[in-house]
């Protein structure tokens, strides 16, 4: 991914599904060319290989299983996702969390198929395991305001720039974003301020009565 970064996780909304989710996709597609701000998305599962071969910039999955390619059921493997053009994936995401051993798996996994990971942590304390085990990003998330109104960066900015500080410690080259209520390009810009390198959000977004328009004041925050 180019940072800085708007990640936009589609999560299972109903407006990022099937076709709205392939012309959610379009429309940031779009943004991003008028803008020539780097904005990744990571839709839904199912629709991950479609949207990733219709729409030109970067698309991640939302979780992958640390499997090879084999006899493995009911699994997503990293190498599939990577076959589907994806460029990377969530791991950890506070909605689909994993065991400290389970994380450290799927980065390897990942590594190994060249796909980029971004784990995700609820605090600081996570945001330093994360770090350990060597991914390509960081994205701190304090769960209690994931789909809320007050972004992150206001409601407490000690937590995104404890983060950064404390996974430079241990991995300086761990790119740290963060989400959780992100909604417009002031808290865009608060998130670059307090050290991050991007933002990973979905509602801002994908509920917003005008997503260009959201995506569009996003933008001019990076
Ligand atoms: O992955 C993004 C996320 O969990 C934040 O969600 O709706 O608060 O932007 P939201």
């Amino acid at each position: 991914m180019r940072t800085p970064v708007i990640t936009l996780n589609f999560k299972t909304y109903r407006e990022s599904s099937g076709e709205r989710g392939l012309a959610l996709a379009r429309i940031c597609e779009e943004v991003a060319q008028e803008t020539g701000k780097s904005i990744v998305i990571a839709p839904q599962q199912i629709d991950l290989s479609l949207i990733a071969k219709e729409v030109g910039i970067p698309v991640l999955a939302q979780h992958v299983d640390p499997v090879g390619e084999g006899s493995f059921t009911g699994h997503i493997s990293p190498a599939a996702v990577k076959e589907s053009g994806a460029i990377g994936t969530l791991v950890n995401h506070s909605e689909r969390q994993l065991s400290h051993e389970l994380i450290r798996l799927t980065v390897e996994k990942c590594r190994e198929v060249g796909l980029e990971s971004v784990v995700c942590a609820n605090d600081i304390e996570m945001g330093k395991v994360a770090a350990s085990f060597g991914p390509d990003y960081v994205a701190v998330e304090p769960p209690e305001l994931i789909g809320g109104d007050i972004s992150v960066t206001s409601a407490n900015p000690d937590v995104v720039s404890g983060t950064v500080e404390k996974v430079k410690e241990v991995n300086p080259k761990v790119i740290v974003l963060c989400g959780a209520g992100v909604k417009n390009g002031e808290d865009v810009r608060k998130a670059i301020e307090l050290g991050t390198e991007g933002v990973l959000l979905a509602s801002g977004v994908v509920k917003a009565g005008d997503p260009k328009e959201a995506l569009l004041d996003l933008a001019r925050g990076l």
